[in-house]
């Protein structure tokens, strides 16, 4: 199917590529608001910000809190925001889950972690007029050590079973899909197969558009091990540290505070 029109998502209309970037705080999506298309809070704030092992451990709680103190900064660009682990695994309870994440947030845009046994619980929340993207390929809730994580879509057999999860999401009703560490040409077969936009990340340029983890882009912390879509933009870490060791020797030399600083 040829994809080379304009995508319309929740009523808002958008060219192509698409960008998103996560955030967290208030200061981050005030950088990002109007700038890319889609904020989304991601439960990798479980990993960045809370340094877990894995988004496991992510509650409804923590999302919640994030979730408002980004949505209240955001006026242009589309929030979405990450169901977490184990609070979807029921219709019931995605449905209680998910009104409980937006109520509270203001979110309209709900990211679940999609496979053949879960997806019908898209069918279940777009019925009743809740918006879902649909995550598939490698899904980081399933790991416990994300250490494990390699790329998917590589065989003749994960490329038919994702271009068949892929179809089943749009089905079933998602808004969007998200393809996460898909081998490029999966990925490629993936997008001209659905008419739903799709956003990648670590899944090639053949996406509708592209997601990053904003700590990522900046490199707030200088990874051993990071993952290979990982592209620095900047290296704040750099900047930063620079920028603590020049106000440690201001405080030795007893040059700051200097009157300028000072009531
Ligand atoms: O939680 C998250 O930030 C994500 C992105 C990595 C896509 O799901």
């Amino acid at each position: 199917m040829n994809k080379k029109k304009i995508i319309k998502i929740l009523d808002r209309i958008y060219k192509k590529p698409l960008t998103c970037l996560t955030a967290y705080s208030p200061s981050v999506a005030k950088i990002l608001d109007g700038r890319v298309d889609f904020i989304l809070i991601g439960d990798s704030l479980g990993s960045t910000l809370y340094g877990m092992q894995n988004s496991r451990g992510v509650t409804m709680s923590m999302m919640i809190n994030h979730g408002k103190a980004v949505k209240r900064n955001v006026k242009k660009s589309v929030t979405i925001i990450d169901m977490p682990y184990k609070t979807y695994e029921t219709k019931r309870r995605a449905f209680i889950n998910a009104k409980k994440l937006m109520n509270s947030t203001g979110v309209k845009l709900l990211k679940l972690e999609i496979n053949r046994k879960n997806v019908s619980i898209i069918k279940h929340l777009s019925d009743k007029n809740i918006n879902v993207i649909s995550h598939i390929g490698v899904t980081p809730q399933s790991f416990k050590d994300f250490r494990k994580i390699r790329s998917v879509g590589r065989t003749k057999y994960e490329k038919e079973k994702l271009i068949n999860l892929a179809l089943l999401s749009e089905k079933a009703g998602a808004k969007c899909l998200l393809l996460e560490c898909v081998s490029t040409d999966t990925a490629k077969d993936i997008n001209s197969n659905v008419s739903i936009p799709t956003i990648g990340i670590g899944s090639s340029k053949f996406c509708d558009g592209q997601v990053l983890v904003f700590d990522d882009l900046i490199n707030m912390e200088n990874k051993l091990h990071k993952p290979k879509f990982v592209k620095n933009y900047m290296n704040f870490e750099f900047f930063a540290k620079k920028a603590v060791n020049n106000f440690i020797k201001d405080v030795n030399k007893k040059k700051f505070p200097n009157k300028k600083y000072s009531y």
